[in-house]
């Protein structure tokens, strides 16, 4: 049965979005007679504006190794996802509508959270959707692990590496902001792979005094440079009671934008050691796809192929204890996978003497 697949990458990039449309699109050419692919350009906004080209198999040859996305990528908030803004644009309703102009049978979706709960939506408004878990953040529920994450762990774990050396010679204090506004556990992997001396996450908030006295600890013991990882969305423990708008009033007030610059400026000036802040930003998203990445891309591409083929939709691909499954989308959507206190990767750092910021170790 010949059947019209539309395909999507939404939210931010992250290196593997090329490796899984390429495994969606060489398999599902295999298996489907007469497929034929519609690229749609820039996330869910070219859905809802009807932006859309044909593919053809040429178009999935040569990018496994691009990072990126060939068919581009924006973010359409999904709490306004049903507002009529000023254009008059009824979003969801206008998705729906040309999903059906496209004449697809089915629309492949590949994000992350904010994406899997569009998707779930167009999924209760009636359409057939497959979702694809990509993010750096690793935070999707119902998953161990989604595409994206172990190149940013690499990255960001070879500019630990490259911080190291520079930290030692000048004996200062490195404070390293990592991406992972609520879940911290890109800053946890790489924090342990590059033997950080701290590890700050959004998930357990911590006491500047304790990064201080750890910091202080490791001075004592001769060692006179440390490194702080720090996740973008960590916060002290004051600041995790207070809501969002509050937090960020109160840090523009003090002149420090985040939790990395506010743990800077107090670890310089209580312990008289010269502390400096590196961001690698949007670095950890870009180029190549590591090799890990490139097979789980591939491997979760093809399982989607399988899932087009069988009809199997509403649902978003997971792997769990090495075997590609799925989930029902509306198991997943609007739920996040954090960096649980107590959970084994987090003792194993706690066992290695790292800080978590939380107690005196
Ligand atoms: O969702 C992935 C992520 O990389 C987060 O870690 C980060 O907070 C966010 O995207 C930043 O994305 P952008 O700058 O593209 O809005």
């Amino acid at each position: 049965m010949e059947k019209r697949v539309g395909i999507l990458t939404s939210g931010g990039d992250c290196p593997g979005l090329n490796a899984a449309i390429r495994g969606v699109a060489k398999a599902a050419y295999e298996m489907v007679p007469g497929l034929e692919i519609v690229g749609i350009t820039d996330g869910y906004s070219g859905l809802i504006h009807g932006e859309s080209k044909a593919m053809n198999p040429s178009d999935f040859s040569g990018i496994l190794t691009l990072g990126g996305t060939i068919l581009g990528t924006s973010r359409q908030p999904f709490k306004t996802i049903r507002e009529v803004g000023e254009d008059a644009v009824d979003k969801v309703e206008s998705m729906k509508a040309n999903y059906r102009k496209m004449g697809l049978d089915c629309l492949l979706t590949l994000g992350g959270n904010g994406t899997h709960k569009t998707a779930n939506l167009l999924s209760e408004e009636g359409l057939n959707i497959i979702a694809l878990p990509k993010t750096i953040d690793n935070d999707i529920w119902g998953t161990e692990v989604t595409f994206g994450f172990h190149t940013a762990v690499d990255i960001a774990t070879e500019v630990i590496d490259r911080i190291h050396t520079t930290a030692a010679s000048h004996g200062r204090v490195m404070v390293i902001e990592l991406m992972g506004n609520k879940a911290g556990w890109l800053t946890l992997y790489s924090g342990l792979a590059g033997g950080a001396d701290v590890i700050i996450l959004p998930e357990i908030p911590y006491r500047i005094e304790y990064v201080i006295e750890a910091v202080t600890k490791r001075a004592k013991m001769g060692k006179a440079f440390s490194i702080v990882t720090v996740a973008e969305g960590a916060m002290d423990v004051a600041e995790a009671e207070m809501k969002r708008k509050y937090r960020i009033a109160m840090r523009e007030e003090r002149g420090e934008r985040t939790a990395s610059e506010r743990i800077a400026k107090a670890v310089g000036a209580q312990t008289g050691m010269e502390a400096r802040v590196v961001v690698p930003g949007h670095i950890q998203r870009g180029g190549s796809p590591s090799a890990y990445d490139r097979v789980l891309s591939t491997q979760f591409g093809v399982y989607a192929a399988n899932l087009i083929a069988n009809e199997t939709y509403g649902v978003t691909v997971a792997i769990n204890a090495h075997r590609v499954t799925h989930n029902l989308l509306k198991d997943v959507a609007g739920k996040t996978k954090f960096v649980t206190p107590d959970c084994q990767m987090v003792q194993v750092a706690r066992n290695m003497g790292i800080s978590f910021g939380d107690e005196i170790r």
